[in-house]
């Protein structure tokens, strides 16, 4: 039976749930989660267990592989209570309650999903311990492309209550003095929540929205897409932002060291706005076009949404420049929001593929997205030349966020290729109609291979000279 080798034993233990892709070497994609579990991510019968040497070596070995998304209606699984019976454990759906055995996907229900089994043992050469995976069908040389902590609600032992930051959101955004769930018509489906936070200008509120929708989202509070309904909410054509924000080019701010910094900082937070906003583009406005994308499309660009929120937060409002009024009062007024070329490229080219997910996954996240994998790293080597290992610190994480949403871009653009049953030598295609002048190095050669980009994805690339075609 072929195995993937997932990570070390080691590599887990802090957390007790981790989502898991895997990439076969044909470009397929495979979304899982990774359950470990222990008597600290357990409640029940081992709940008031002390954790010995010997009980917490066996719970560790607990470790169960099943699919990502509910075989029933989709919803995601990351978030499925954990319930123990005699004689097995079950996850059971946060949308509709279906359980589903961990070790054999078998639910009362008799609908089943796919549960790979686990292996602990030995690394020949270095005696630590590693964990391993029954291969998927349908794919060879299937290899881990990412595994990270679903978020620190699932932090094995969990974080103290006080501290957490779980991803529900605070019910007030204090600075927009509106509250995260309207009280009028509040969203009920996903849809309805991403154009309500592509309309919603503040950025605090824009972050807790999307904290709030997306936990919703996972825990079942919302149990639906909402894109196959007849009239789904139109999303704007340019998301709002707040009037103080004045646009200017970075190269005009004449300021000393420290200010620099500031606007560096402030110029990265504004990329994170719009980010989560293409992130809930791409979900309200393809998705009542392409009524057949599976719950998996929606799980993928709603992570994508939560990650640029966090970075939104982390590089604007916490650690760096925080308090947000200390954002201000580093910068002059004029200055408040940094317009770089990049960015307003980057909603130029949003409009140019508003009407076709295919030109959108390829120019949007291939080619903008993509082209951050190469230009991150020399950023946080400024910021580490100039000894500020804080930002260096955040940059860092952020960067490796990003490769996991080039990932997700390349993941469906290539499921779109499998559909209009083309080759991905379609993104040469939409490149040549949808992007002005070449696609220039040097390249991130290993963090492009890293998302699934292959050569043929960046090497002598060009786009037209000519203006921008309207994208199908
Ligand atoms: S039980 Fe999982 S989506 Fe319905």
């Amino acid at each position: 039976m072929a195995q993937v080798l997932i990570s070390s034993l080691r590599g887990i233990l802090s957390h007790s749930r981790f989502i898991l892709t895997l990439r076969s070497e044909q470009g397929k994609y495979h979304g899982l989660i990774l359950f470990r579990l222990s008597p600290a991510s357990l409640g029940g019968q081992f709940k008031d267990q002390p954790l010995t040497e010997s009980s917490e070596i066996a719970s560790n070995r607990q470790i169960y592989v099943m699919e990502a998304t509910c075989p029933h209606l989709g919803a995601e699984m990351s978030h499925a209570d954990i319930e123990e019976y005699e004689d097995s454990v079950v996850a059971v759906c946060p949308w509709h309650r279906y359980d589903f055995d961990l070790k054999t996907g078998k639910s009362e229900t008799g609908l089943r999903t796919c549960t790979y089994a686990v292996q602990v043992k030995p690394d020949p050469e270095s005696g630590e311990e590693q964990i391993l995976m029954e291969a998927p069908e349908g794919g060879t040389n299937w290899r881990v492309v990412e595994l990270r902590p679903v978020s620190e609600e699932f932090a094995d032992p969990p974080p103290p209550k006080s501290t957490s930051t779980n991803g529900a959101a605070v019910p007030y955004a204090q600075e927009a003095n509106e509250p995260v769930v309207p009280e009028e018509k509040p969203p009920k489906t996903l849809m309805e929540w991403a154009v309500l936070i592509l309309n919603t200008p503040n950025p605090t509120l824009k972050v807790e929205r999307t904290r709030y929708a997306v936990h919703a989202f996972r825990t079942g509070t919302i149990t639906s897409i909402g894109n196959k309904v007849a009239h789904p909410p139109v999303p704007p054509v340019q998301p709002p932002r707040e009037t103080y924000m004045n646009y200017v080019e970075p190269g005009k701010i004449q300021s000393g060291k420290r200010k620099n910094r500031a606007v560096m900082l402030h110029a990265l937070a504004n990329i994170e706005q719009w980010a989560i906003d293409l992130a809930w583009d791409i979900i309200a406005r393809f998705g009542p076009m392409h009524k057949d994308l599976p719950p998996a499309f929606f799980s993928d660009f709603s992570k994508v949404a939560l990650d640029e929120s966090k970075h939104l937060y982390v590089l604007a409002f916490q650690s760096l420049l925080s308090p947000p009024s200390s954002v201000h009062a580093s910068i002059p007024f004029q200055h408040r929001m940094v317009l770089s070329p990049s960015i307003a490229s980057l909603w130029e080219s949003a409009s140019h593929t508003s009407t076709s997910l295919l030109s959108r996954l390829a120019i949007i996240h291939l080619v903008h997205e993509a082209r951050g994998l190469d230009v991150n790293p020399k950023t946080i080597e400024k910021f580490r030349k100039a000894g500020d290992k804080e930002s260096v610190d955040v940059l860092e994480v952020i960067h490796a966020d990003e490769v996991t949403h080039v990932t997700a871009g390349h993941r469906w653009f290539m499921w779109m290729c499998e559909q209009k049953q083309k080759e991905q030598g379609l993104f040469r295609e939409e490149v040549r109609r949808c992007w002005r002048g070449d696609i220039k190095g040097p390249f991130n050669i290993e963090d492009r291979e890293k998302a699934g980009m292959s050569r043929e994805f960046y090497e002598d690339l060009k786009g037209r000279d000519a203006v921008y075609r309207c994208c199908r």
